[in-house]
């Protein structure tokens, strides 16, 4: 299990039993944001017994079936361990096969959006409607109770898509209650965590003074050495460091890929010059990454270059900064940054974070990073960016992928993917019951699928001439298009239809025309949208795509969300989309689609 935070008393904890699903940072993220410190343990070897002021257990979704002799099982009996238990998705029939209830197996998964009648006497749905509209995940599914067991949740498809065993304070759904689609599935936790603890007492900026002491003693004499990306995470963490030992004995360096958005990296530094902060280097290691990058495609390879390469350039630096021997790495990594890295061994790899990459994981090893974040979430770390008292304009700026514009250049050899006549003609079909016409691009990007990263085509949704353009229909489309077209997993809104037919895939690697192209058409789009309070983050992204007067084609990606981890796209007010759309193009873009896939399936980014 993951560390305690260094309070003198430990803080009422819910244990949340990762068994490989994609979820499961949510949902210690949301119990959290509920009031309770949630910690997140491995199933093989989460001790209940061991687990100071342990409140109450979840168990999370999974890859895997519970049927599956060779599937992780719980390492604890529920039926003694006296605290209220949880089960979501495979944990719910986990917990209900491991009581005596039967799960059976079944070839085919689904997913998404569905009706279920709770039963509003359990303690889990009081207060709420019967109906409640959900975001189911099955493929097995749990057949008969275990004993003095009892069904609180049914959808049509599904006699138990929840059950409870009262006298064991036991608790399953089928369905995530942490995913934001889910509408009152906070509404579901809320109640869970009442059974669980009668005060809430989790409050990060509570955590200021126990970090900062944390950081001090694990630091020692050493010195501390921080990257610093300009991103809010590593800009508190390096307040904290300053904080624990001191402006002298803290240095911090700013690599410039050649990926950053225009002018970052200076304002960066004259940010972090303007808060007084001393020690600071930069370097410009851009040539080097044009090089290695040349004509890489595949985006984990991306990935796995670019890590590489901050690494190198790390250790090119470190004889200039004549640090000596005794200094320890300082990384800005918070709690969620390993997810889709595969957050356990169970997980799938949707991506390698950058700061999670072979050179700094054996670091990391050697004890040699620090990583003072490293419990708390995107909104925890800004909560304690103010309680350190940086200012808000810079602790509430939009999250920027540590690989930067280089993921959201989607690079090709000019092939053309295959894109499949049975799926478009599926497209057409779908687009036609939403009274709107689509098609499958010949690009490719990654998604989440369930538990699973996929690699797919985004279909771009248009209206006909003369129908009146309505957001509710665009999402409809979107969603039955992502969940029933295998080879999708994004959808794309085209506000001028007419070119959509014609685009073709060209050549496009990661060299600085590209980047600057995009830097350019990135800027127009913050100044946009940036402003806008609704908008948690907005990616611009370069396709490999040429309209039919040779002019690259871009997407848009304005999302909604609390913390990354789900989303939803912003609905553009139409004019707004269509003036910036034209803006875009007088400034060379061939098109601006404006992506309105919520995540899941789609990720925030497109890489
Ligand atoms: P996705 O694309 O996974 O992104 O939905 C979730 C959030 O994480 C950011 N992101 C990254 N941040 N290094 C980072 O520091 C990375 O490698 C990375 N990849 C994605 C993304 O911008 C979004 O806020």
């Amino acid at each position: 299990m993951s560390t305690a935070p260094a309070t003198e008393k430990a803080p009422q904890t819910i244990a949340v039993v990762d068994f490989g699903g994609q979820y499961t940072h949510l949902i210690a993220r949301r119990i959290r944001n509920l009031g309770l410190y949630s910690a997140i343990a491995a199933p093989e070897s989460f001790d209940p017994s061991a687990t100071p002021n342990l409140a109450g257990i979840i168990l999370s979704g999974g890859p895997q079936s519970v049927v599956d002799r060779h599937s992780p099982k719980l390492s604890f009996d529920p039926a003694a361990v006296g605290v209220p238990i949880l089960g979501l998705c495979y944990g719910h029939q986990l917990l209900a096969a491991t009581l005596g209830g039967l799960v059976v197996q079944e070839s085919r998964r689904e997913y998404g959006l569905a009706r279920v009648q709770c039963e509003t006497g359990s303690p889990l749905f009081s207060g709420m409607d019967k109906e409640q509209s959900v975001w189911m995940s099955h493929g097995d599914h749990v057949e008969s109770l275990p004993p003095g067991g009892r069904t609180i949740a049914s959808s049509s498809g599904l006699a138990i898509a929840g059950f409870e065993v009262p006298a064991l304070r036991c608790f399953g759904l089928q369905f995530h209650p942490e995913v934001s689609h889910t509408r009152h599935g906070d509404d579901m936790l809320d109640r869970f965590l009442t059974l669980c603890a009668s005060v809430r007492d989790w409050q990060p900026a509570d955590q200021r003074t126990a970090l900062v002491e944390r950081v001090r003693s694990r630091a020692g004499n050493s010195q501390l050495f921080l990257l610093a990306s300009g991103g809010v995470d590593s800009l508190v963490a390096l307040a904290l460091c300053i904080e624990a030992v001191g402006a002298r004995r803290v240095v911090s360096l700013h690599i410039d890929t050649g990926f950053m958005r225009r002018h970052e990296s200076a304002d960066v530094m004259a940010h972090l010059r303007g808060l007084g902060f001393a020690n600071l280097n930069i370097v410009d290691a851009s040539q080097a990454y044009f090089d290695d990058l040349r004509s890489v495609v595949e985006p984990e390879a991306k990935r796995r270059i670019i890590g590489r390469l901050f690494v190198d350039t790390l250790n090119q630096q470190l004889s200039r900064l004549s640090l000596g021997d005794d200094w320890l790495l300082v990384q800005g990594t918070i709690y969620p940054d390993t997810i889709e890295s595969g957050g356990t061994d169970k997980a799938a790899v949707i991506k390698t974070h950058h700061n999670r990459v072979a050179e700094i994981e054996e670091m990391l090893k050697a004890g040699r990073v620090l990583e003072p974040l490293d419990l708390f979430y995107k909104d925890e770390v800004r909560a304690l960016g103010l309680a350190l008292g940086l200012p808000e304009k810079l602790v509430n700026r939009h999250p920027f992928p540590g690989p930067g514009l280089a993921i959201r250049i989607l690079c090709s050899d000019g092939a053309t993917p295959e894109v499949s006549v049975a799926d478009t003609k599926l497209l057409e079909e779908i687009c036609g019951s939403h009274g709107m016409c689509g098609r499958i691009l010949p690009v490719r990007s990654v998604g989440v699928q369930g538990d699973a990263r996929t690699y797919e085509h985004p279909a771009v949704l248009w209206f006909p001439p003369g129908t009146a353009p309505d957001w509710d229909r665009v999402q409809a489309c979107a969603i039955t298009a992502a969940n029933q077209i295998s080879s999708v997993n994004r959808a794309v809104f085209a506000i001028r239809p007419q070119d959509t037919v014609n685009y073709t895939v060209h050549v496009q690697y990661l060299d600085r025309a590209a980047v600057e192209a995009l830097q350019e058409i990135d800027s127009l789009v913050r100044n946009a949208l940036e402003p806008v309070p609704e908008v948690w983050q907005v990616p611009v992204v370069s396709l490999p795509l040429h309209n039919d007067a040779g002019n690259t084609v871009y997407v848009i990606r304005p999302v909604t969300s609390r913390d990354a981890m789900t989303a939803d796209f912003y609905r553009m007010p139409l004019p707004d989309l269509q003036a910036l759309s034209d803006t875009c193009r007088s400034a060379g873009a061939g098109e601006l689609l404006l992506d309105v896939t919520s995540k899941p399936p789609g990720t925030i980014e497109w890489e």
